[in-house]
Parts: C-alpha cells; structure tokens; sequence
C-alpha cells in the first residue's frame, strides 16, 4: 500500500497524459464557476475497503469560496470521504467507490478521467506537515515544475508564501532546508506547496492536529483568507475548530447494525445551524458531549 506522505510526495506519478483537462491548472482557474457556483456534488453510495464499508449515503454538495468541515468520531469516515474528493482512495488498497462526485460538473470517478490529473487539481494537505527534503523554494516550486510552469517563478513563490501567511518569516531563508522549519512553518509551507499551482479547492485533513495552538490558530486565520480565492474542505476532530473556520459543517456518525461499523452522513448544513440548533438526536448528542 502506498503510504499518504510518500504519496503526497509524489502526487503526479502515475498514469502520465491521455487525460481529460479538469481545469484550474498554470494559473487558469477559477474558471467556469460563478459566485454561488457548486463546486462539489457528492452523491456516494458506497466506499468499501475490500469487503469492508467503511462509508454509506454522503449527499451534499460545496459551493465556491466556502469552507465546509467533516466533523465525527473517529473511524465514522471522515478522512474517506475527503480522500474521494481527490481521488487520493484510489492509492488504497482494495479502494471501492460506488456514486458520483461531480467537480465542476464533471464525474471525477468517470472512465474518461485520469486520477492522477484531480490530484494535480484538487490540493491536498495531510495531518503531518510533509515538506520535501529540499529548500523551501523548490517545495513551493515543485507543482509549477511539474506542470511546465513557464511563468516568473520567483514572483510565484512569494506569492504563494504570502498567501500562506509565510512569506515573513522565510523570505531569508528560501534557499535553506525546508526541514528546518518549526512544524507549523511546514505545514504552512504545505499550504503554499498546494496553492503555488493555483488549486479551485484545498483539501486539508486535520491540518492541526500535530502542531501547537498558536501555530493552529495561525492556520486557522489563514483559511479565513484563503477562502477569498479557494474552497476549502477540511477534516477536523476538533469542533471548537470547526465552529471557528466552517460556514458549512457535514456530521458523520457510524451505524454498527449488522455488525460492521459504517460511516454515514447525518445532518448537513450552515455551521451555526449544526452547533445551535441542530435537528438529528445523534447530532445534538454528539455536540453536546463535547461542549458540556
Ligand atoms: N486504507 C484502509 N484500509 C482499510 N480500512 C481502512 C483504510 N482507511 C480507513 N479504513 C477504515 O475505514 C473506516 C473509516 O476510516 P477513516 O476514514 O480514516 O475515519 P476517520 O477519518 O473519520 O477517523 C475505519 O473503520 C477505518 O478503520
Ligand atoms: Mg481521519
């Protein structure tokens, strides 16, 4: 099985042209997608490990310039249902999806299209921060290199670092390891990593989760900007969290009838409605355990 960190490391291998464009490469995003625009329609029936179903019945859909969080306990699915927006499930062993997901309207589990293309696409940012054993200049250059990016590199690093709200703090140290970097550095130098390329969505499964609180509540003001120019989907297991970034928050919970433990979607909507008000029993039990 291939590992997430070695998979992000070389996310374009792979499967090489022949591919369906699937937009919002080489700075030409952003395309095709008016303000209220859907960005995501998920219609999942099914997402089995071999035998095992791990994810049923996940219905929603995210519209641009919003961020939206899946929240749950653990092992309800979560970072299943984030990895399908991408296709990074399909790196898994014994991966099985059966639904749609449409990006932009198209089918990204279509037989026309290539995964390897939605990755490039679609960013992905993973639990622990994975900067590559390089300068923090080629990590941020790494994705326009790959894509033939012919542009003014240089003015596209400082832009990405400044987006990622890093620019300050390593602007004299470009051409040092990446490794370097305190854990929340790296993890904003993945961010500017993945949205060098000019991704529509950034995909972010507990980004927080192994870094402190100052470094979190940096990337979390951080999202508050980013969502000016990119969608976001985050995966979080902290709900305070998730009250403070989402607009749109999706609850998971698992059934474990039958003797299988499957994820499912239980209530979807505008966070404060989720938080306050919510309308599932599951739900108000799961908010109130850990706001009580
Ligand atoms: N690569 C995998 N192979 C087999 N089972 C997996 C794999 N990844 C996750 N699972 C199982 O799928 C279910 C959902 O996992 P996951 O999406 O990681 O949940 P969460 O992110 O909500 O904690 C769990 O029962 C987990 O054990
Ligand atoms: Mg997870």
């Amino acid at each position: 099985m291939i590992d997430e960190n070695e998979a992000s490391t070389s996310p374009f291998s792979g499967r090489p042209g022949g591919s369906e464009s699937m937009g919002g490469q080489n700075g030409s995003n952003h395309n095709g997608a008016g303000p209220d625009a859907k960005i995501f329609d998920l219609d999942v029936k099914a997402l089995y490990y071999g035998k095992f179903k791990a994810v049923r019945d996940i219905g929603l859909s995210i519209e641009k310039g919003t961020i939206t969080a899946f929240i749950g306990p653990s092992g309800c699915g979560k970072s299943t249902v984030l990895r399908c927006l991408n296709r990074m499930n399909d790196l898994k062993r014994g991966f099985r999806f059966e639904g749609h997901i449409r990006y932009l309207g198209k089918d990204i589990y279509a037989k026309s299209i290539d995964p390897v293309a939605v990755r490039r696409t679609i960013g992905m940012v993973f639990q622990k921060p994975n900067p590559f054993a390089m300068t923090v200049y080629r990590n941020v250059t790494y994705g326009l290199r790959l894509n033939g990016f012919k542009g003014n590199q240089q003015e596209k690093v400082e832009q990405a670092l400044r987006a990622a709200a890093l620019w300050d703090e390593v602007k004299d140290k470009l051409h040092s390891s990446a490794l370097a970097l305190s854990g929340g550095q790296q993890q904003r130098l993945c961010i500017a990593r993945s949205i060098a390329t000019e991704p529509e969505v950034l995909l972010m499964d507990e980004p927080c989760s192994a870094i402190d609180p100052v470094a979190t509540r940096k990337i979390e003001d951080l999202m508050h900007e980013l969502k000016a120019n990119f969608t976001i989907a985050i995966v979080t297991h902290n709900l305070q969290q998730a009250k403070r970034v989402a607009d749109k928050t999706a609850f998971l919970y698992v059934d474990t009838g039958g003797g299988e433990r499957t994820g499912y979607l239980v209530e979807f909507g505008d966070t404060h409605e989720i938080f306050e008000n919510p309308k599932e029993k599951a739900t108000q039990e799961y908010i109130k355990g850990d706001f009580s």
